[in-house]
C-alpha cells in the first residue's frame, strides 16, 4: 500500500489559462483568508501568474490589503534597487500594481552586511507571522526550488548558498545578458522552511521542464533533485501546461481534453 498521500496534478492547455487558474485560486483564498501568508517565487514561470493577479486586483477581485508575503530568495551582494535583484523583479510585476501594505512585504536583504543574521532575521519573520499559508514555486532545469540548488546536502533553514553556472545562465536576463555579472552568491529559505508550508504549488512551464518534473515526481527523494523533496508534503498541487507535463506517465494525466485535475499516486522512499 502506498503511504503518501498523493500530488495532484493539474494540466493546462496553455500558459495563460494555468496562470490564470493560480490566480483565481489565490483570488479565492485571499477571500477565505484575508491575512493569507504568501511565499512568492521569481523567475520567468510566475511572471503571467502575476500579470494575472494585478489584473485581479485592478477589478477588485483579489484583495492583499491584509496579506503578507515571504519571497524565497535573493541574490547576495547587489544594492535592492538594482534592477536584477529579486526586490526590484518583485515591485515590476506585482507589488507596485496591487494592496499590499509596504510593511506585509517581505524579501531577504540582497546588500545584508551579515548575510547569517539576516537568514536568522527571516526565519524569525516567517514564524512570527505565523508560517506560510500557500507557497508558491517554480522549478529550476536542474531540479531547485528557491535557490535550493542539487548537491551532497541540502539546508533546511534560510541560509547563504553559492549559484550553480546553469542557474546564474538562467537569470542572465536580469543582468544585460550576461550571466558572468549574475552574483555567484545568495541567500535562500530552506527546504525545511518550504516544506512547513500549509499548501505548496509547483507551476512548471515549457519542455525544458518535462524531464526535471518527471524526476521531481517519479524519481527517489534525493538531494540531487531538490524538488523531489516535495514528495515528503502532503499538500501539493503541481500545475503544468502540456509541454511540461510531456514525461508524466498516463496514469497522472487527466483524461479529459484540455485543463483537467488528476490524483498522482506517489512511489515510495528510495535512495
Ligand atoms: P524560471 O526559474 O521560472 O526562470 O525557469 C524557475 C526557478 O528557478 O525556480
Amino acid at each position: 500500500m502506498n503511504a503518501w498521500p498523493p500530488f495532484t496534478v493539474e494540466v493546462h492547455a496553455s500558459v495563460r489559462e494555468l496562470a490564470a487558474a493560480i490566480a483565481r485560486r489565490i483570488a479565492d483564498a485571499l477571500r477565505t483568508r484575508p491575512a493569507l501568508v504568501l511565499g512568492l517565487p521569481t523567475g520567468r514561470t510566475p511572471v503571467h501568474l502575476y500579470r494575472e493577479l494585478r489584473e485581479l486586483c485592478a477589478a477588485g477581485l483579489a484583495d492583499f490589503s491584509n496579506a503578507a508575503t515571504f519571497n524565497l530568495d535573493e541574490f547576495l551582494g547587489v544594492p535592492p534597487a538594482h534592477p536584477g535583484s529579486y526586490r526590484s523583479y518583485m515591485e515590476r510585476h506585482l507589488f507596485r500594481h496591487v494592496n499590499l501594505r509596504r510593511e506585509n512585504i517581505h524579501l531577504l536583504d540582497s546588500g545584508a552586511a551579515d548575510p547569517i543574521l539576516e537568514c536568522e532575521r527571516y526565519e524569525r519573520a516567517i514564524r512570527s507571522a505565523g508560517g506560510i499559508d500557500l507557497q508558491l514555486l517554480g522549478i529550476g532545469d536542474n531540479g531547485h526550488i528557491g535557490f535550493n540548488e542539487p548537491g551532497a546536502s541540502l539546508s533546511a533553514r534560510t541560509h547563504r548558498t553559492r549559484l550553480h553556472p546553469e542557474t546564474r545562465r538562467a537569470n542572465a536576463a536580469l543582468f544585460g545578458g550576461d550571466w558572468r555579472k549574475v552574483p555567484a552568491e545568495a541567500l535562500s529559505v530552506g527546504v525545511g522552511t518550504i516544506l512547513r508550508a500549509r499548501e505548496i504549488i509547483l507551476i512548471a512551464t515549457g519542455r525544458a521542464k518535462a524531464s526535471c518534473v518527471q524526476r521531481m515526481m517519479e524519481g527517489p527523494v534525493t538531494t540531487r533533485v531538490p524538488a523531489s523533496l516535495l514528495q515528503l508534503h502532503s499538500n501539493v498541487r503541481v500545475v503544468l501546461d502540456k509541454a511540461a507535463a510531456a514525461f508524466i506517465p498516463p496514469r497522472g494525466r487527466p483524461q479529459s481534453a484540455g485543463a483537467g485535475e488528476a490524483r498522482y499516486p506517489r512511489r515510495s522512499l528510495r535512495g
